[in-house]
């Protein structure tokens, strides 16, 4: 007999971290500053000031923190590269260094049987390119970005075959720019109307496109292209056909639904979110959805949380029912345990989204949690194990009722700088004491390794 929670063989096991978060060295070997460095700069931008100039010093330190990959088992490891490494000032010249240190990376990761899956964008974009045309207000950077993935498939291509072009295009583009209040995220502008914070989305979904064609123009063999989102996955209250269906409906309307994944998905924009913006929606150009809607060889899916909706008898049809008070959540004020957004989240895309066809991944999920260190130096997490283990049955539902979900990368294996939270929030599964940069494995390490060893959820 099997063991309860088995998962299919070839289920891709991993974990993931991101350029800012994790590598410092901030202003080496030819790297400028991003969008991150200035807002992290910026007093009362981020908690207690701080900034990613050392954050777990991984520059230096990865030849170690790969060999803790390779102790915890994974064979699969989600990457970002720094396009202010790579292309400095956004445009134009390239970095023979900054291209090096990713081959080193790279190599290392090779040379340990880890795949590299390597994320183009994880929200360091390049300050010059701000101080040029104001970053993603502008439609010139779709092509600038494009130009700069051109110049890392030409450099790495003949050793990476995993692709993705941008993580969460809500977060730097909804979060980074908005009206009458301070956006939380880089660069952190304030706007005049919600049709310019569209417009930013827009032409990241433009970039994405961009991306894709210069990805596949450039590669020297077959690869694998996927979009990272953070879609906001419905959960029907009760899973009854009518609950069911509203979950479906509300799909597309919450969050930022109907303007990101839906049009890198299915090439439209959905009525219903034209119907609410109104005079709020983006300027499309006549050309642009056909860029945008590029083939895709997978989806990344980021899950932290998730929404309930039930079907009501008032138009439309459905609510999304808030979260009663004391709803048991995590170290973030927008993480509310909902196991069921993972499965939910899935499913949506082959059903909601009619994309049946289109393999998904897990491309983050995990908890910050107040771990402390006792005194043997140990740390553990056990409501982080929980959390993990409720979403990996989720993702064990979704695969066992045939749902094309391939691989889980864990965020993160270390903990890292949570962006505005500074190092305030920990979502490791190996601690990091700052003062001294000592990697501590957590229980949940621990928890996973097994995992990943028996192909299963312990
Ligand atoms: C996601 C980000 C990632 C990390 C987690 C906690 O939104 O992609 O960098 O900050 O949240």
């Amino acid at each position: 007999m099997t063991a309860a929670f088995t998962f299919p063989p070839g289920f891709q096991w991993g974990v993931a971290t991101a350029a800012y978060q994790i590598e410092g060295a901030a202003a080496l070997d030819g790297r400028r500053p991003s969008v991150w460095d200035t807002f992290s700069a910026t007093p009362g931008r981020v908690l207690n000031g701080d900034t990613g100039a050392i954050a777990c010093d991984h520059y230096h330190r990865y030849p170690e923190d790969i060999r803790l990959l390779a102790h915890l088992g994974v064979k699969h490891y989600r990457l970002s590269v720094a396009w202010p490494r790579i292309v400095p000032e956004g445009r134009g010249a390239t970095n023979a260094a900054g291209l090096d240190f990713y081959r080193r990376l790279v190599d290392e990761l090779l040379a340990h049987q880890i795949t590299p899956h390597v994320t183009l964008f994880h929200w360091d974009s390049p300050q010059a390119l701000e101080d040029r045309y104001g970053s993603w207000r502008s439609r010139e950077i779709a092509q600038d970005f494009a130009d700069y993935v051109a110049v890392v498939v030409q450099a790495l291509g003949d050793r990476v075959t995993h692709w993705m072009t941008l993580n969460e295009i809500f977060c730097f583009t909804h979060l980074g720019y908005g009206v009458n209040t301070t956006p939380p995220h880089a660069p952190g502008t304030v706007v005049d109307t919600e049709q310019t914070v569209w417009q930013t989305s827009h032409h990241a979904l433009l970039a994405h496109g961009l991306a894709c064609q210069a990805i596949r123009a450039t590669t020297p063999q077959p690869c694998q292209i996927a979009l990272v989102d953070n879609y906001l996955a419905t959960v029907p209250l009760l899973e009854t056909p009518e609950h069911i269906a509203a979950a479906q409906a509300a799909f597309a309307t919450v969050g930022t639904n109907g303007g990101i994944i839906f049009p890198a998905l299915t090439g439209e924009y959905h009525p219903a979110l034209l119907a609410q913006l109104g005079d709020r929606a983006p300027h499309i150009h006549p050309d642009d959805l056909a860029i945008i809607h590029q083939p895709l060889d997978a989806l990344g899916f980021n899950v932290y949380s998730g929404v309930v909706v039930r079907a009501t008898d008032q138009p439309p049809g459905y609510e999304v029912v808030p979260f009663p008070l004391g709803y048991p959540r995590l170290h973030m004020p927008w993480l509310q345990i909902v196991p069921d957004s993972l499965y939910w989240g899935v499913r949506h895309v082959s059903e909601t989204l009619q994309r049946p066809d289109l393999p998904v991944f897990i491309s983050e999920n995990g908890c910050a949690a107040q771990d402390t260190v006792t005194p043997a130096g140990e740390i553990l997490d056990l409501d982080r194990i929980h959390y993990l283990r409720q979403y990996l049955q989720s993702a064990h539902r979704a695969i066992a009722e045939g749902y094309p979900l391939t691989g889980y990368f864990l965020w993160s294996f270390l903990d890292n700088f949570e962006w505005f939270w500074g190092y305030d929030r920990r979502f490791g599964i190996t601690h990091i004491d700052y003062a001294t940069q000592r990697r501590t494995p957590k229980a949940s390490f621990h928890w996973y390794q097994a995992c990943v060893a028996q192909n299963r959820i312990l």
